[in-house]
């Protein structure tokens, strides 16, 4: 790498009253990229950021509805952040609060009726709205509830520069879901399928790469059904995206999630064998190993489709590592369903995999069935599925002692000259070096190998 790209918080806009903002950020990537976003247009609009709640004048919690757990997290955030609200009042200072993301969507004007210290409320598809929105509430004290789903608007709308503060960069290429599994609150908090087209990604992309970014992370709730507008109107598929993104100068790594089994297509699975920039790790949820539970989570496929796809695959290529997500205790789902489960991840052999308790979210079909599982019961089958999981992770990672593998290295550790990066399956990796390793790849000798790190020395930059 020639040009030397320095990461972390840019372009900082003098202002004649400068004002911070806080942002929490909870749930998935494609959260993540959407405070990112937020973060971008804030800071042209002259705000600083900091990571005391004490001294915001701004506070946005980007918040998460797909369990009862993360939601709950953030109203208790709320009572805390209420009390400071208050304090700052006294001292003669204004403090705007915000609740954006898919609790925002989910629960709109119930959040202000639960924490009335909450000024604005921004659905996911509306952030490009939220300037206009912190003005009214910092001038007119206006209390705003935004949910709409105005469709692209979004993403065309926010022209602020895009900044990178890792070589590992995530681009949200696809949004919302029409698949109604029948657990999840997706479809309903981030509205129906949207492809960005292929012309807007390719430039976000670019000026990614300009900025430092070396791998791309493609995001979407559902990513591999991406169906954007190509070159000359014709609709063109993840597997051609892929292939487009990698001809991008800077670009060494392209990696994507999530996606759904039913819409890996053979030219998708062919860019795995094709593409020499397409990592060799696939996210690829079942959620459960029961052809019963499939069907009554409206996954429509069988596990053994899943099993026969996998090996498709593994026949393009070979090494690639695997991971899923997994719902325990769905209703119904009896301790044969667990078994077929525990049988499904010994015959794929996962690298890693997350795994939850079934969590009932209202409006959701599963919510209103009435064989709920029992909590202890749920618990009982979600360490069983775990510790096997854990198992097949370390044995993955140890496979990989002795070995000299290319890791593209992210960040500084915690120690003096240790550097953090990932291997093309994704595994975390420390190693030792000269200089700043950030945004380079280096071939590494795995020299150690743990449950969710290696270790290795460096052979060759
Ligand atoms: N689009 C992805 C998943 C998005 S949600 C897919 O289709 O696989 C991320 C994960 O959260 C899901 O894969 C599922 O395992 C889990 N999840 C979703 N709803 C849940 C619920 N009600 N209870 C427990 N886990 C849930
Ligand atoms: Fe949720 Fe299913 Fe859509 Fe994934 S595919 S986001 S689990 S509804
Ligand atoms: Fe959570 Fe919304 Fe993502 S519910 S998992 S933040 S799409």
């Amino acid at each position: 790498m020639s040009k030397k790209t320095s990461f972390g918080p840019a372009n900082h806009v003098q202002r004649a009253n400068p004002k911070s903002y806080f942002l929490k950020t909870f749930g998935c990537q494609m959260n993540v990229y959407d405070s990112e976003r937020m973060a971008e247009a804030l800071a042209r609009d002259g705000y600083s950021e900091t990571d005391d709640v004490a001294k915001a004048d701004l506070v946005i919690l980007n918040t998460c509805h797909i369990r009862e757990k993360a939601a709950e997290k953030v109203y208790s955030d709320l009572g805390r952040i209420r009390v400071i609200k208050d304090a700052r009042k006294r001292n003669g200072k204004e403090t705007v609060i915000a609740v954006t993301g898919c609790i925002a969507q989910a629960e709109g004007p119930e959040i202000t009726a639960r924490q009335p210290a909450v000024d604005l409320v921004i659905g996911p598809q509306s952030y490009h709205r939220l300037p206009e929105f912190i003005a009214r509430a910092e001038t007119n004290n206006e209390r705003i509830v935004e949910t709409e789903f105005p469709g692209d608007e979004k993403f065309a709308a926010m022209k602020a520069p895009r900044r990178v503060s890792s070589p590992s960069a995530f681009l949200t290429v696809q949004e919302g879901c029409d698949k109604f599994c029948t657990f999840c609150v997706v479809p309903y908090t981030r509205g129906a399928e949207f492809s960005r087209p292929l012309a807007k990604l390719e430039a976000e992309a670019r000026e990614l790469a300009a900025a430092g970014a070396r791998e791309l992370v493609l995001l979407g709730q559902n990513v591999n059904a991406y169906h954007g507008e190509g070159p000359a109107g014709r609709t063109i598929g993840l597997g051609e995206l892929i292939r487009r993104l990698a001809g991008i100068d800077g670009i060494e790594r392209i990696r994507y999630m999530t996606s759904h089994p039913r819409d890996m297509s053979d030219d998708l699975i062919a860019a795995h064998a094709e593409v020499p920039q397409l990592m060799p790790f696939l996210h690829l949820p079942i959620q459960s190993g029961s052809d019963r539970m499939l069907a009554a989570m409206n996954r429509k496929h069988r596990a053994a489709e899943y099993i026969d796809l996998i090996a498709r695959i593994r026949q393009e290529r070979p090494d690639i590592a695997l991971s899923s997500d997994f719902i325990v205790g769905f209703p119904g789902e009896t301790d044969q369903d667990a078994e077929e489960t525990i049988a499904l991840v010994k015959a794929v052999g996962y690298a890693q995999a997350f795994s939850f308790k079934y969590s009932p979210r209202p409006g959701t079909p599963a919510a209103a069935l009435e064989v709920q599982v029992p909590e202890d019961v749920k618990a009982e089958r979600l360490q069983r599925l775990q510790a096997l999981l854990e198992e097949q992770q370390m044995a993955f990672n140890t496979e990989m002692l002795g070995g000299t593998i290319p890791v593209l290295f992210e960040r500084r550790g915690r120690h003096p000259g240790e550097f953090v990066g990932r291997t093309p399956y994704l595994q975390l990796i420390y190693a030792a070096g000269d200089g700043d390793l950030t945004g380079r790849t280096a071939d590494v000798r795995v020299t150690d190998a743990r449950r969710v790190s290696l270790s290795g020395v460096i052979s060759a930059a």
